[in-house]
């Protein structure tokens, strides 16, 4: 069998495999970094393809520190439900979750805190969702 699927322990974790899903900022929380369904349909889908091992994107410790718009934040107890959904989303699946926790500093780019105005994702999921309805 191939290294890549073979489990790895990592301190307190035991992954499946060694295919992960590396830390990719999602911008899909709410404009307060809320987890909603938007975000954990989105672990949902990563994890059901058996990813065993998934990082989140970086997830803010304080407003000061965001980089990007509708980044997640860990930076408030009510927020500690809605992470405790993305868990259970890759939990589901078998999955690991682990969270990468960060504060930009001074490197945060100020016009990048912005909603993108395209809304590009809603548009993909609506047209997969159609694609797939038709087949
Ligand atoms: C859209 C996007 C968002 C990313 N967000 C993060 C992030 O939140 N934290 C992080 O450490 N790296 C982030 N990265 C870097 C990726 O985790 C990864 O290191 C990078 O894409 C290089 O991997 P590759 O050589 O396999 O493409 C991001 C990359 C992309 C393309």
């Amino acid at each position: 069998m191939s290294l890549a699927f073979t489990p790895l322990r990592i301190g307190p974790i035991e992954a499946a495999g060694r295919v992960f899903k590396t830390a990719t900022a999602e911008t899909r929380a709410s404009e307060d970094g809320f987890v909603g369904d938007e975000l954990v349909d989105v672990y949902d889908e990563w994890a059901s393809g058996g990813t065993p091992l998934v990082i989140t994107g970086n997830l803010y410790v304080a407003p000061s520190g965001k980089s990007t718009y509708r980044m997640c934040g860990v930076d408030a107890d009510d927020k500690v439900a809605g992470l405790a959904r993305l868990a259970e989303a890759v939990h589901r699946h078998g999955g690991k979750l682990v969270g990468q926790l960060n504060h930009c500093g001074p490197s945060t780019i100020r016009s990048r805190l912005r909603t993108c105005p395209s809304q590009r994702w809603a548009r993909a999921r609506a047209r997969c969702a159609a694609t797939r309805s038709a087949a």
